[in-house]
């Protein structure tokens, strides 16, 4: 197998805007970032995945930009971001920035121009239509609800937009588009960084003549997913990114890619077709949903079980995997996957163990290595994020729109409770900020804090520092091969890695029970292990959320 630094290394989100506030103003900054460099460091990790700092008017906290070059005020200036670039390289690490290319702001000065009229030189940089008998163009419905069309007075055409209605989508047939993409991108090469997250990587390319999505559900709009994902132009404009500005410079690259199959994954990841580095795939975020994100399904941890198993096998020796379980657009996994009351610490570290040890590179998101949890708001206006504005919006329209169950279902999977502010201290506010901040703290902050795990040998914090460091240590981690040992075992997730003569054997307990082990391990040197110690090979038994790691 090929090695790369990419495959070596340890990615750690930050999301910006709730990281830590330097200037008292509630939300986080460029500032705050460099001032927890330390931290991070101390955590071990080797690349920073920055989430937008671009200037932006926030409707999607910063995944709306207006101005590609530029930094968003509230978060710094450019020179701040300069700054931290050398902080983070002086350090031995990487950094690397989310490139959101699907669609800009309708504040951006392309969009500002093309809504003036059919004949403007940016009209073509965006995808406008006519109605149809009064009506949207189509029936494709928005991933953040409602039509993906909104009519536009100056013209009297309709312009798409695939998230909401202030986030306009690029027409990325326009080969100036792409143009512009590729200088945008090499602006932030130039300047230094490392790689690119880039943002909905396979949603450029919309199907020809934009055709009515099939009618499956009640209501006007309609899932039109299939017709503006993974389509044969988005392969080949990712090559001309690849050829012309990626490869170039080689840099690292992880593409945001909902709704693909392993079999899509190889030919986004296979180096030969020179697309994709790594791709975030959404298997495993989908099995406790229904039709929607919205609907409540059962978490069968076989499920989870599968997902990656079928990923492991899928990009075997093809792609890489990039292993996570969180994210600023998920909620937080030690409450959605683990326990995150009586075994919270065991859960949390026990997860951990799985992104860690799986072949793939660990994407960890900020206050994951704390175990941070989910929040539990009780009003409406007490969440920020767009995507649940809108869903809300629309239930508000149906007939038996139930507002407790809608509160509900918000708690538990909407966007705000990863985006809730970094727990630094049990200070006001854990120490996130002097002023107000912007969303509001989960009050569990007195317990679970970053200042108290960092003190304490028995935390979560401490157990991922370790982990990181025996990734480093173990090339087994990182280059051996995969094989799920048990497949059909419905709770227990097990596999070896292998890599020469060097055998990683995982356990790992997907429930809160204790399960007796059918298969024996072989003995070996217990490398970790979130209980004290007592080998499995020996008891047989796997207590609740226990993870062994043993090296033969
Ligand atoms: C991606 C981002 C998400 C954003 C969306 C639209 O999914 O991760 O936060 O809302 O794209 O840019």
């Amino acid at each position: 197998m090929q090695r790369a630094w990419w495959k070596e290394a340890v990615v750690y989100q930050v999301y910006p805007r709730s990281f830590c506030d330097s200037d008292g103003d509630g939300m986080g900054d460029l500032g705050g970032i460099r001032a927890k460099l330390d931290y991070l460091e101390e955590l071990g990790v080797d690349v920073i995945w920055l989430s937008p700092v671009y200037q932006s008017p926030g409707k999607d906290n910063g995944y709306d930009i207006s101005d590609y070059r530029d930094i968003l005020p509230e978060f710094g200036t450019l020179a701040d971001w300069d700054a931290l670039l050398s902080d983070v390289h002086a350090r031995g690490m990487r950094l690397i920035m989310d490139l959101v290319v699907n669609h800009t702001s309708d504040q951006h000065p392309w969009f500002l121009e093309s809504r003036k009229s059919k004949e403007n030189p940016y009209r073509d940089y965006y995808i406008w239509r006519d109605g149809k008998g009064g009506e949207e163009p189509n029936n494709w419905e928005s991933i953040f609800s409602g039509s993906v069309w909104q009519y536009d007075e100056p013209t009297g055409q309709y312009y798409m937009h695939l998230f909401t209605r202030e986030q306009p989508d690029l027409n990325w047939e326009n080969p100036k588009v792409r143009r512009e993409i590729k200088d945008i991108a090499r602006f932030w090469l130039d300047r230094g960084i490392d790689g690119f997250r880039i943002d909905t990587a396979n949603l450029y390319a919309k199907q020809p003549g934009l055709p009515d999505a099939p009618v499956t559900k009640a209501g006007k709009y309609q899932d039109a997913f299939k017709l503006h994902s993974n389509l044969p132009a988005n392969h080949e404009w990712l090559r001309e990114l690849h050829d012309e500005v990626f490869a170039p410079a080689g840099c690292m690259t992880v593409g945001e890619t909902s709704g693909v199959t392993p079999q899509d994954g190889r030919d986004y990841t296979d180096p030969k077709r020179r697309e994709l580095n790594m791709i975030i795939q959404f298997g495993h975020m989908t099995i406790d949903v229904g039709k929607n994100k919205w609907e409540k399904a059962e978490y069968r941890p076989i499920a989870l079980k599968k997902v990656l198993t079928a990923w492991q096998e899928g990009l075997n020796g093809i792609g890489w995997n990039c292993n996570y379980l969180s994210n600023h657009d998920q909620p937080r996994q030690v409450s959605r996957f683990g326990n995150d009351t009586r075994y919270r610490y065991e859960s949390a570290t026990m997860l951990a163990t799985l992104i860690h040890t799986l072949q793939g590179t660990p994407f960890i998101y900020q206050g994951e290595e704390l175990g941070m949890t989910n929040v539990r708001f009780d009003r409406f206006e007490d969440f920020q994020d767009v995507e649940i504005h809108n869903w809300i919006a629309a239930e508000r329209q149906k007939p038996d729109f139930n507002p407790v169950a809608a509160l509900a279902q918000i708690n538990r999977i909407g966007r705000d409770n990863a985006r809730t502010p970094m727990q630094w201290d049990d200070s006001e506010n854990a120490g996130f900020t002097s002023g107000t901040p912007w969303l509001r703290v989960n009050p569990n902050y007195p317990k679970i804090n970053a200042k108290e795990q960092l003190a304490n040998p028995h935390s979560v914090f401490q157990y991922y520092k370790k982990l990181i460091q025996l990734r480093k240590q173990h090339n087994v981690f990182v280059y051996g091969t995969f094989q799920d040992l048990l497949p059909d075992d419905p709770a227990i997730y097990s596999y070896v890695r292998t890599l020469e003569s060097d055998q990683l054997f995982v356990l790992l307990n997907l429930t809160g029970e204790d399960l007796r082990l059918d298969a024996k391990p072989p003995a070996g040197k217990i490398l970790l292990s979130n209980y004290t110690g007592r080998p499995v090979w020996e008891s047989g038994v796997l207590l609740p959320y226990e993870a062994q790691v043993i090296l033969c």
